[in-house]
């Protein structure tokens, strides 16, 4: 996720776009950049926030009336001042900005190395730009129809503002996949990834669609499809104030971050999963795949919500690749005297890549000579920088400091990782192998319709929102889920819950169990289904308050809890994936009807960089 600003009209067009930058900084802020045009094409950007660009930028020529603005979450290529946008055509005519992936820009960048283009950053924006200026300059063309041809060629997500030296005039955007609205002001037009950055000036905005392309020229704006059909721009009066937009309409950022997991989800597979090939790339890793396969044992270390994805990803590798794993809290790691070797593979997981203890895990690891693997959420992280390989989870900036949507690509990515190693091994078959590639391109759609819960999930919510302590139970890969569940409500409720496996319950758990004691099940269909039956009626015969977690359809378990939730069915290794979603929720509603602060819980932080 990045964030961009165009703005074209009378004004100084600097200050406006810095201004909506800083807006933006929720969507990334690795590096920031502008591009104004004022006889030259001046170009200023700089590693860091928004903030240090305008340090850098602050005494040089800023005067222009039409720029473009970028603040980077990167994706490819490491947050430096040369991979931050905006990024300029070979020509030096035409500077770019851009929010989303390429997917086909490494095809694209060797026809145009062929071709004699050379290239100044690792990005596939700066493919992206010179593919336009390709077609601009070789065909009888103008810039608005050279991108509307490069756009029926690109494969992947995009928002783009575009502007050119040969024309002060024109400015140029499109999206697909990555959101931009275009602001309409009097004699002026803003651009922008969200409305925040416009709504001071003017509250007059069109939303463009997927494959839409605005074409700004001479004070008036053109909106047409890639199939080049002009349309009628569908303008909406926003009405929002700033900080709701900000947190995209809802109330809190771990709410939207909770809705947006059919998205995050969805990137993380975007471009490495592809059930109809049978294919699976993990390019991060690709070189590790003999080390991985041959390891001795595979050791995984993180801290937090992160940990849990670690236990998930412990009984996928297992069962899957039949290599053996073991799963730390990287703060005991790192403090005792673990025996490591150089055949194990260590998979180190962080949200944010710079917490301490995962960091001291590594480098502890590193020193016994082990193979160090990374699945992080910030790309250019110190943990993604310390690993020797990885893969990162693109679930875009993660903001409320309870971890959802980082926790679901996590183990979307641990899963592709076991898949991709097991079916290498052989120790898949190859029809299982394709059906579990299908089920996981499935899960975004499952998802969106577990978050359709909501409202049944707000009203178990009220009931419950009261009570002083919570039980979590699952078997099998509802374990981790039921750990998950109870640290999400501790950390944002501050309820006391505790997390068991649903057999354990009968050795302690099972006495703190009366008609106050709400209890929560994972309950679905999977091979331990049975068993947890029995252990919802050990509760219900003590009288405990049942809340179960069942696949849709489950006729048994109605009979005897007092409230179901039913969530699609899925293959019982990526059940985690769906069945997280209702205890996010649960968690989300019980602390805001107890007046918690959700986003900024206290004692926490979003990203713990001290031991
Ligand atoms: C903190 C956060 C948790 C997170 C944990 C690990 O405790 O509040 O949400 O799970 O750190 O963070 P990481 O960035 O390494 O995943």
């Amino acid at each position: 996720m990045c964030g961009i600003v165009g703005y074209i009209g009378k004004k100084e067009a600097y200050p406006v776009i810095v201004k909506g930058l800083q807006r933006l900084e929720y969507r990334g802020y690795d590096s920031a950049g502008v591009a104004l045009l004022n006889g030259d094409l001046n170009i200023y950007k700089k590693k860091g926030k928004v903030v240090d660009l305008h340090e850098f930028a602050k005494d040089k020529d800023l005067s222009s009336t039409v720029g473009i603005g970028h603040t980077r979450w990167a994706t490819h290529g490491e947050p430096n001042d040369v991979n931050a946008h905006p990024h300029t055509s070979q020509s030096g005519k035409l500077a770019m900005i851009h929010n989303g992936i390429i997917e086909n820009y490494a095809a694209l960048k060797t026809d145009l190395l062929k071709k004699g283009y050379s290239f100044q950053s690792d990005t596939d924006s700066e493919v992206f730009i010179n593919f336009i200026e390709d077609i601009y300059i070789n065909t009888d063309v103008d810039l608005a129809e050279a991108v509307r041809l490069a756009l029926t060629k690109v494969v992947g997500a995009y928002a783009i503002a575009i502007i050119s030296l040969d024309d002060p005039t024109l400015m140029i955007a499109a999206r697909k996949g990555s959101p931009l609205v275009v602001g309409i002001g009097k004699d002026e037009f803003f651009l922008a990834s969200d409305a925040t950055p416009i709504i001071e000036y003017t509250n007059e905005v069109v939303y463009l669609d997927d494959q839409e392309i605005a074409i700004i020229k001479d004070n008036s704006l053109t909106i047409k499809n890639i199939e080049d059909v002009e349309l009628k721009p569908y303008i909406q009066t926003v009405d929002m104030e700033l900080e709701a937009i900000e947190k995209g309409g809802y109330d809190h950022f771990m709410l939207k971050e909770i809705f947006e997991q059919p998205k995050s989800i969805g990137d993380c597979l975007r471009g490495r999963l592809k059930s109809n090939e049978g294919k699976l790339v993990l390019g991060g890793i690709n070189d590790y795949v003999n080390k991985i396969m041959n390891a001795d044992r595979i050791l995984i270390v993180a801290c937090g919500t992160s940990w849990h994805a670690g236990l998930v990803a412990e009984y996928i590798f297992e069962e899957f690749c039949r290599i053996p794993v073991e799963v730390e809290y990287a703060s005991e790691f790192r403090y005792r005297n673990p025996v490591v070797s150089e055949k194990d593979v260590v998979i180190a997981i962080s949200q944010s890549g710079e917490t301490a203890d995962t960091l001291a895990a590594i480098s502890l690891a590193k020193s016994r000579g082990a193979t160090i693997l990374g699945v992080c959420n910030v790309v250019g992280s110190s943990i993604a920088r310390a690993t020797h390989a990885g893969s990162y989870t693109h679930a875009g900036p993660e903001i409320g400091v309870a971890s959802t949507k980082a926790f679901t690509a996590q183990i979307s990515v641990l899963t592709m990782m076991a898949l991709m190693i097991a079916q290498k091994k052989g120790t898949l078959s190859e029809r299982d192998y394709h059906n579990l590639l299908v089920e996981l391109e499935s899960i975004p759609d499952k998802v969106a319709k577990a978050l359709d819960l909501n409202a049944q999930i707000e009203y178990i919510s009220e009931i419950y929102k009261d009570a002083t302590n919570f039980l979590y139970l699952g078997r099998g890969y509802n374990f981790p889920v039921a750990l998950e569940g109870a640290l999400k409500l501790k950390e944002i409720s501050y309820i006391h819950a505790e997390g068991y496996p649903a057999a354990e319950m009968k050795h302690g758990p099972i006495a703190l169990i009366d008609e106050n004691m709400p209890v929560v099940f994972i309950a679905t269909h999977d091979s331990s289904y049975e068993k947890i039956v029995s252990n919802i009626q050990e509760v219900k015969a003590r009288k405990g308050q049942v809340i179960a977690i069942v696949s849709e359809g489950d006729t048994e378990i109605p009979k005897m809890a007092d409230h179901v939730i039913e969530v699609p069915h899925t293959h019982d290794a990526l059940m985690p994936l769906i069945a997280v979603i209702p205890q996010q929720l649960l968690s989300y509603h019980i602390a805001v009807m107890r007046g918690c602060n959700v986003d900024q819980p206290r004692n926490l932080a979003k990203s713990v960089t001290v031991e």
